[in-house]
């Protein structure tokens, strides 16, 4: 979704905007633009298509250092130079840009041209600059003038706004649930931007606005009140960045950097919630969420995409360690039947982000209901950390690839063990199965780190793969998730179409598609319900279907079976939905590579998705 990032302080702020707007580029964009304060004008350049072409058109950039800069993935108009961001008011003096979507804004740019306003673009988002620029003509200053823009303003938005009346200064307003206004103060200069991935880079001490509030921020530093006037001290914090993470280093992609970085992503998030001598669980930001564990009689588990492949494995673990009811739900489908929740009922969330609007508006379904909420997220300080009740953070750093798989696995991870600390607050864990649980954890990183080491084989197998136009990924019981969600990484890297099913529904459709040229993708592990998956295999291949099976090493039947397989080591039953998906992550790579797909930053893709 739309990236945004604003600069004031005392260098020129082009080339900074430039560097963040890159660092913004996994969220996915369309075009890109800056404004600058250039001498007594703002010059404004915008460009369809990649920043490189922003960059081309800039030309000798203007030494101003008040700027700022987006990304833009189109909602309202299609992608093109005029409506790509900043956008400007009638007389140029005030440039704005924007994530979300303006709901009403038909009525509004009706009721501004009745006044005498003139357009030039097909955005929702220039009725935002025409409403500053009549707020600031009635007296009121840019800060005051996005207070009352914003109660205009019907849906979720993010802004930054800054006006040549007002020369050092940038205002920036975060509304409902369009992705986050992160602001950091640097020395001397301040930057504000839709996420840290922007911020990081000039100064790890940050704030976030919540939603209805407004900042003023200057190279000094910022301010903040609520859009209705009452003033909000906003609370700083330090974010610590490892800065490996956030280059591609030796890999080509982002996406093989951090499929390669789960070993030690997986190590991290275990034992930052566990310790093996003595065996024990420590969840330090479950907060007021802890103590109420023990009383929760139902779970259910809420996600999109990946985040929801892996609460489909942590429905399994709770369901299994807790002995509760268990549900894992998309969504954007929860939020909108009438879920049956109360206090003796768990929400979680799981986003890496923890922004994406349709978890953040399903957790304002279950609080209304008066549901516990605890959130699994990768991103320190985002929105869902700040709904719920309780906070299991994965540690699997910045992951930039579009498609997600370090969060993947640290989300079930982190799943598996929230599983443990439920059961144990219900007096279902005794110390010995903690101790056993936990040592088949430590084992997880080796295990992982040994799938890793077959890119050679998985890199042939992904070569007969790329000629496929639809491929089947079959799985059951805790393979079922990892199943689809291998069909979810090929479809968006490769653009090959592909469906995860559960293995026992096959027959029941599916099967109708099986010839020579549709490969399946089965799911054949150890303890992944084998021999029912054999039966499957033989089905398939009884109507000339080609068959790779994931299986567990030294599994002769299954390897001599099917038409050729991917290995990964034992695990124990629990934990091969992890080291199940590691080959199916590298063979979507190593498809999407071989077809010349842009795998970093697919097409029509956004990292985190703001609008529903
Ligand atoms: C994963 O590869 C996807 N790009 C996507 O499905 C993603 O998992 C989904 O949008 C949820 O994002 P979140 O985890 O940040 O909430």
């Amino acid at each position: 979704m739309c990236g945004i990032v604003g600069y004031a302080g005392g260098r020129p702020a082009v080339p900074i905007l430039l560097r963040a707007l890159k660092d913004l580029e996994y969220r996915g964009y369309d075009s890109a633009g800056i404004a600058v304060l250039d001498g007594d004008r703002l010059a404004i350049t915008k460009k369809q298509g990649k920043i490189a072409n922003l960059e081309a058109a800039l030309g000798p950039a203007p030494a101003g250092t008040v700027g700022i800069g987006h990304t833009r993935w189109a909602t309202h108009g299609r992608p093109s130079d005029r409506n790509a961001h900043p956008h400007s008011s009638c007389d140029g003096r005030v440039v704005v840009i924007h994530n979300g979507i303006v709901e009403n804004y038909a009525a509004l740019r009706d009721e501004l041209q009745a006044r005498g306003h003139t357009f030039h673009s097909e955005t929702d988002t220039e009725t935002v600059a025409h409403l500053l620029e009549a707020e600031m003509a009635a007296g009121a200053d840019l800060f005051e003038a996005l207070a009352r823009t914003a109660r205009r303003l019907e849906g979720s938005q993010a802004l930054v706004a800054m006006s040549l009346d007002e020369p050092g200064t940038l205002v920036a307003a975060r509304l409902g649930n369009a992705g986050g206004i992160v602001i950091g103060f640097g020395d001397g200069e301040t930057v504000v931007a839709s996420d840290l991935a922007a911020v990081l880079p000039l100064t790890q001490e940050v704030a976030f606005l919540a939603d209805g509030q407004v900042a003023r921020v200057t190279p000094a530093g910022a301010e903040a009140k609520t859009v209705t006037g009452e003033p909000v001290a906003l609370q700083r914090k330090r974010i610590p960045i490892d800065p490996v993470t956030a280059l591609k280093g030796q890999y080509p992609h982002f996406m093989l950097k951090e499929i390669h970085e789960q070993p030690e992503a997986i190590a991290d998030t275990i034992w930052s919630l566990a310790t093996l001598d003595p065996p024990a669980l420590y969840f330090d930001d479950l907060g007021p969420a802890a103590d109420r564990l023990a009383d929760i009689e139902r779970v259910v588990l809420i996600g999109m995409g990946t985040s929801l492949h892996a609460a489909m494995v942590g429905q399994r673990y709770i369901e299994a360690f807790a002995g509760i009811p268990a549900d894992a739900d998309n969504a954007s489908e929860f939020r909108y039947r009438d879920p049956v929740l109360d206090d003796r009922t768990l929400v979680i969330s799981v986003s890496q982000s923890g922004e994406t609007v349709d978890v953040l508006e399903a957790m304002a379904v279950a609080r209304q209901a008066g549901a516990l909420q605890v959130t699994v997220c990768n991103t320190a300080g985002a929105q869902t950390t700040r709904v719920a009740d309780g906070t299991v953070y994965t540690r699997a750093g910045l992951e930039r690839g579009v498609a997600s798989t370090k969060c993947f696995t640290t989300a079930v991870v982190a799943l598996y063990l929230l599983a443990l600390r439920i059961a144990q607050a219900k007096g279902r864990l005794s110390d010995r199965e903690l101790a056993l649980h936990l040592h088949d954890l430590a084992q997880l990183p080796r295990a992982v780190s040994e799938v890793l080491r077959q890119r050679d084989l998985v890199r042939k197998r992904a070569v007969s793969l790329a000629a496929a136009q639809h491929v089947l990924f079959l799985g059951r019981g805790l393979a079922f998730p990892v199943a689809m969600e291998g069909a979810l990484k090929l479809k968006e890297v490769s653009y090959i179409h592909a469906e995860g099913y559960a293995a026992g529904e096959m027959k029941h459709g599916p099967i109708a598609l099986i010839e020579p040229s549709f490969p399946t993708v089965a799911i054949a592990t150890r303890h992944a319900l084998r021999t029912k998956m054999i039966s499957n295999i033989e089905q398939i291949q009884a109507r000339g279907g080609p068959v790779t099976g994931v299986v567990t090493e030294g599994d002769a039947e299954l390897t001599a079976l099917c038409d050729a397989v991917l290995t990964v080591p034992a695990v124990s039953s629990w934990l091969e939905p992890v080291a199940a998906v590691i080959p199916l992550q590298l063979l979507a790579y190593d498809v999407a590579v071989h077809r010349g797909c842009d795998v970093d930053q697919p097409r029509n893709l956004a990292k985190t998705v703001t609008v529903e």
